[in-house]
């Protein structure tokens, strides 16, 4: 029988842990932490990311806005938003959704967002702190969600062989530096495999103790894929068309749990699995930002 890892159950107890602490904060200090979420255009996920993320704010006793701006906003507007929002001094967290329209550079947004106000730890200056293990840095809220579920539920890791699928900025790149460090809860064995292993991909994952997919392919990992035993995370949310379903389409993982589970130790699902986990994070992070700035 497999465990299942309920990301939403663990989130919640998360989400309890942040409030109390932010209820103790703003009693110590009068300060409220304050996040401020860019949303441009109307990409419907975006749209469903970001209303999440604001209404568990809202949850926790933070003060939070959304910036609503048009598809057709321009590259320079954006980057006057952030530089006003970086002098702000009562906004401790600044987080602008993406993707962003084609005629942005993410780049240069992601680096004109201050550093210590950027709580999805995508800003360089976080990057190589992270990569190198030293200083103030935020972490990105899924590679540490992930981190926290694996700590939380007693997985072990030193030692075993980790492979995490997907070498995105956002998740297999910080997940795989995060799981190699010398650290408590990390110390793993890790193998990037992405796209380029082709056919052999399943030679890689069928090596691992934990098997992380984080490269958005629908259901491509599946039973024959997976050591008996592992520890399999599912990082990915894709919609397939699906007729029985009164929107025509669902939500699916990028492993196929139904096969998966048969042979997995423990499994998450999707949804409820890894992306509460981001959210909880979120929170936790603008929590961290906050005390930071106030000290
Ligand atoms: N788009 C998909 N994931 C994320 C995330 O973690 N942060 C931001 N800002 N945009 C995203």
């Amino acid at each position: 029988m497999f465990h299942l890892l309920d990301g939403r159950a663990l989130s919640e107890t998360i989400r309890a842990e942040v409030k109390q602490e932010a209820a103790t904060f703003i009693l110590q200090t009068g300060v409220i932490p304050r996040i401020v979420f860019i949303l441009v255009g109307n990409t419907p996920a975006s749209e469903v990311y970001v209303a999440n993320k604001g209404k568990s704010s809202e949850e926790s006793g933070f003060s939070h806005e959304t910036v609503r701006l048009s598809e057709q906003v321009t590259e320079k507007e954006l980057l006057q938003l952030i530089e006003q929002l970086n002098n702000d001094s009562k906004t401790h967290a600044i987080l602008c959704q993406l993707p962003l329209p084609k005629h942005i550079s993410e780049e240069k947004v992601i680096e004109a967002i201050a550093p210590h106000k950027d709580i999805d730890g995508f800003h360089p200056i976080n990057v190589g702190r992270l990569s190198i293990g030293r200083g103030d840095f935020f972490v990105p809220c899924t590679p540490l969600g992930i981190m926290e579920m694996i700590k939380r539920e007693k997985i072990e890791t030193s030692g075993m062989h980790v492979v995490v699928v997907g070498r995105s900025n956002i998740v297999g790149k910080p997940l795989a530096a995060l799981l190699a460090q010398k650290a408590d809860g990390a110390n793993a064995i890790v193998t990037l495999a992405h796209t380029a292993a082709g056919n052999k991909l399943g030679e890689y994952t069928r090596s691992a103790d934990i098997l992380i997919a984080a490269m958005g392919a629908p259901l491509a990992i599946t039973r024959d894929m997976v050591k008996p035993g592992a520890v399999v995370i599912d990082v990915g949310m894709n919609r397939i068309p699906d007729a029985s379903k009164k929107s025509g389409s669902r939500l699916v993982g990028d492993v196929d749990f139904e096969s998966v589970k048969e042979i997995a130790s423990a499994i998450t699902p999707v949804p409820g699995g890894v992306g509460p986990m981001t959210i909880a994070m979120v929170l936790r992070n603008t929590l961290t930002a906050a005390a930071r700035q106030t000290r």
